[in-house]
């Protein structure tokens, strides 16, 4: 960047680290663009297509001449609907009005936490976790408080840490299970568990990312904080239907938020309406399709999810330097691999970090992972790779991976 186009923008803009996961799928489009033939297990998003009957109600609203504004937290039927969804799925007592709906669950995530934090607020957030949850918290003048878990706890921080990391000052709690980028989740008893803990601290809200929470595996049960009562009035569960509708480029997020009069759900409908408004008008209907007529889509996708996760785990734990959780839920997998550290590439690059790893995989093998420096904590030893593409790819994409490291050096 030069003097000059530092000078023009604002400092909050010039901090602001791109997203590495978008900046690695653009790069893998362009190296295929190319014509090299690339292995993506970066892109955290499902290559089915939406299910039909909800792209048919987005051609029908549209054709059908919804091409106007519509109400900023979506229209009426529309948060009905996901409340109906959240109260009978997640368990959680909510109504329409205590939904919004967002351009993705980003944006959802966004408006939560600028209507939420002021400078000098704190923000826990157990590592590894999504990378642009700190961001976000840094954008609003708040201070993130990690939580560092690693593989020996499945990435899972105990209810004991995060009292530890609580403060008065503690305004939220982040929580994200199933986990991006780990994959796995937190069991019922462990939900509990952190819900005590923040319910000992009155100023403390809970952000309780779910945008996973269909995707989960092994007969395992996800349990909502929202639904829990101790933690009811301060939770904002998160949710959306980028991936469990296989619907990424949709852009639509919700927040739902019952506690405290509304005021949370009331403020993010103050910042839309200045910001982005509200979500496109004809998705509308294409939401209730979603939430009222997809059960058997939905459940399809993560049968096909936790076919390929096996896979992918089996091949994946058969890599020569590598050791790895099995998936739990997301689409995930968070290999450790810091003992490749030292050693030197067959394409003669010397591995030193993730980041060293992830590219000479790239340029060597043309497999594309995500280097796990971006979501803090112990990260920086982990790649993440996306089982959500087909078997053979996972197939030949490990094999790439394993010929590879069988032959570092060093
Ligand atoms: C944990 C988590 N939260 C939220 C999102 C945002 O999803 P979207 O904005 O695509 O709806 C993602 C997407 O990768 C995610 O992994």
């Amino acid at each position: 960047m030069t003097a000059t186009s530092i000078d023009a923008v604002s400092a909050r803009a010039a901090a602001i680290a791109p997203s590495a996961t978008l900046a690695l799928t653009a790069r893998v489009r362009a190296l295929r663009d190319e014509g090299q033939d690339v292995i993506g297990f970066g892109a955290g998003e499902p290559d089915f297509t939406t299910p039909e009957p909800v792209c048919s109600a987005a051609i029908e609203a549209l054709q059908g001449g919804m091409t106007h504004y519509v109400p900023v937290p979506g229209a009426p039927e529309t948060r009905a609907a996901v409340a109906d969804l959240m109260r009978t799925r997640n368990g959680i007592a909510c109504t329409g009005d205590d939904v919004i709906i967002s351009n993705g669950g980003k944006f959802s995530c966004f408006l939560a936490i600028q209507a939420l934090i002021d400078p000098g607020d704190e923000v826990v957030l157990p590592t590894p976790a999504w990378l642009s949850y700190k961001p976000m918290v840094e954008l609003a003048g708040g201070t993130l408080v990690e939580v560092e878990t690693g593989p020996e706890s499945d990435f899972l921080a105990t209810p004991e840490a995060i009292a530890a990391a609580m403060t008065p000052r503690t305004k939220l709690v982040i929580i994200n299970s199933p986990s991006n980028p780990c994959g796995t989740m937190y069991a019922p008893e462990q939900v509990r568990a952190l819900a005590d803990v923040v319910a000992a601290h009155d100023r403390a809200w809970i952000m309780s990312d779910e945008i996973y929470d269909r995707l989960v595996y092994g007969g395992r049960e996800h349990l909502s904080l929202g639904s829990l009562e101790q933690v009811a009035d301060r939770t904002i569960t998160i949710n959306g239907l980028s991936k469990t509708w296989a619907a990424t480029g949709w852009r639509v997020g919700w927040a739902c938020a019952p506690g405290q009069g509304g005021a949370v759900v009331k403020a993010m409908t103050r910042l839309q309406s200045q910001s982005s408004s509200s979500i496109t008008g004809f998705l509308n209907p294409a939401i209730v399709a979603a939430c009222t007529r997809t059960d058997e889509e939905v459940e399809a996708m993560r049968c096909a999810f936790e076919q390929r996760g096996r896979l992918m785990f089996e091949k994946v734990s058969a890599w020569p330097h590598v050791t790895c959780p099995p998936p739990g839920g997301a689409f995930y997998v968070f290999p450790d691999i810091s003992s490749t550290f030292g050693r030197t590439s067959p394409g003669g690059r010397k591995l030193a970090s993730a980041a060293t790893f992830a590219e000479a995989l790239l340029e060597e093998a043309s497999v594309a992972v995500v280097p796990g420096e971006s979501f803090l904590g112990c990260g920086g030893n982990h790649v993440r790779l996306s089982f959500a593409t087909d078997e053979a790819s996972i197939t030949e994409g490990c094999r790439r991976v394993h010929d590879w490291l069988e032959a570092l050096q060093g």
